[in-house]
């Protein structure tokens, strides 16, 4: 049984984000954090010093290591941020500033 059906949640229609340019399907109320999680996907940035795969660690916004870049803005926190429908998420390298 997964959480959905544990917590017998019914959520509206799923949409379509993309991360890095792969569609995928989300769906109102989650945010970025579980809709990649929900899609496979763990780790969506890079350390600056050693290049290392960061994803969720805290979960409740206090961390810092679930860093994205969202819509074109970086360092936006997937675990508090809802997706919204067409999202643009991208693997955010480093700082996510070009430098
Ligand atoms: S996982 Fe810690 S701030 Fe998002």
């Amino acid at each position: 049984m997964n959480p959905l059906e544990l917590a017998r949640a019914q959520p509206g229609p799923a949409f379509t984000v993309t991360l890095d340019g792969r569609e995928i399907e989300a769906l109102p109320g989650q945010t970025i954090a579980a809709a990649l999680w929900a899609a496979g996907v763990t780790s969506w940035r890079t350390t600056r010093g050693e290049g290392r795969p960061r994803g969720v660690f805290c979960g409740i916004g206090v961390c810092f290591d679930c860093l994205v870049t969202v819509n074109d803005r970086p360092n936006q926190r997937a675990c508090l941020l809802p997706v919204q429908p067409g999202d643009a998420i991208r693997t955010q390298e480093g700082t996510g500033h070009e430098d």
